[in-house]
């Protein structure tokens, strides 16, 4: 069955602001009377969550690269089947707080296994589903860091902890990506206040899918 819902996911770096963001989206789609699925990875769903746990935990400096890269796929599959795909079937708007792209970034660039690998393995995973539309939180890695920093109401996690070297590398990697699909990737300035930042992804969002 074609899905009738519009699948957009969002991306960038560290303290990039994100998820504030897409929850006030969220709420200004659901007062235009859209069903609208607010989701993130790796998470979203019970298994999804618990998968999280095991990749983020401080405690597990020992991880494996590869290991990691296939326990996010992992994480991105049972969430895509269960929640993602119904919610697009249903005709809802799902958006998503990182996608496929933070894959071929941290794991693919920022670890250094390779983008085409980590794409391979995440379509085993995902198959032929991909966003419609994917924004690209745009801020110096540092800068982010530094926000995250001064946020003490959130957790620093494993990926966190990485050198600001790593991040910057990410960051180089989200270059590539855009620069791989100028078509479905967009940028927004991240460092621009929240109110404007908010209203330049709703704009994003019902100027290219509604
Ligand atoms: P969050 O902090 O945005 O909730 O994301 C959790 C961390 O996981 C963040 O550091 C980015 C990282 N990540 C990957 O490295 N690969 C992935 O595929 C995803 C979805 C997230």
């Amino acid at each position: 069955m074609k899905n009738k819902g519009k699948f957009i996911s969002f991306e960038g770096p560290e303290g990039a602001g994100k998820t504030t963001v897409i929850s006030v989206v969220s709420d200004r789609l659901k007062e235009q009377g859209k069903e609208v699925v607010l989701t993130r990875e790796p998470g979203g769903i019970k298994i999804s969550e618990a998968i999280r746990e095991i990749i983020l935990d401080n405690n597990h400096t020992q991880m494996d690269a590869k290991t990691e890269a296939l326990l996010y796929a992992a994480a991105r599959r049972q969430h895509l089947v269960e929640k993602v795909i119904p919610g697009l079937e249903r005709g809802a708007i799902v958006l998503c707080d990182r996608f496929i792209d933070s894959s071929l970034a941290y794991q693919g660039y920022a670890r250094e296994l390779g983008m085409e690998e980590v794409l391979k393995i995440n379509q085993f995973a995902i198959e032929n589903t991909m966003p419609d539309l994917t924004i690209f939180f745009d801020i110096d890695p540092a800068e982010g860091l530094a926000r995250i920093a001064k946020n003490d109401q959130r957790e620093q996690n494993r990926l966190d902890n990485e050198s600001l070297r790593f991040h910057e590398s990410v960051y180089k990697g989200y270059q590539k990506l855009i620069q791989l699909y100028p078509e479905r990737i967009i940028e927004v300035d991240a460092r621009l206040s929240k109110t404007t930042v908010i209203e330049n992804v709703y704009k994003i969002i019902t100027s290219r899918l509604m």
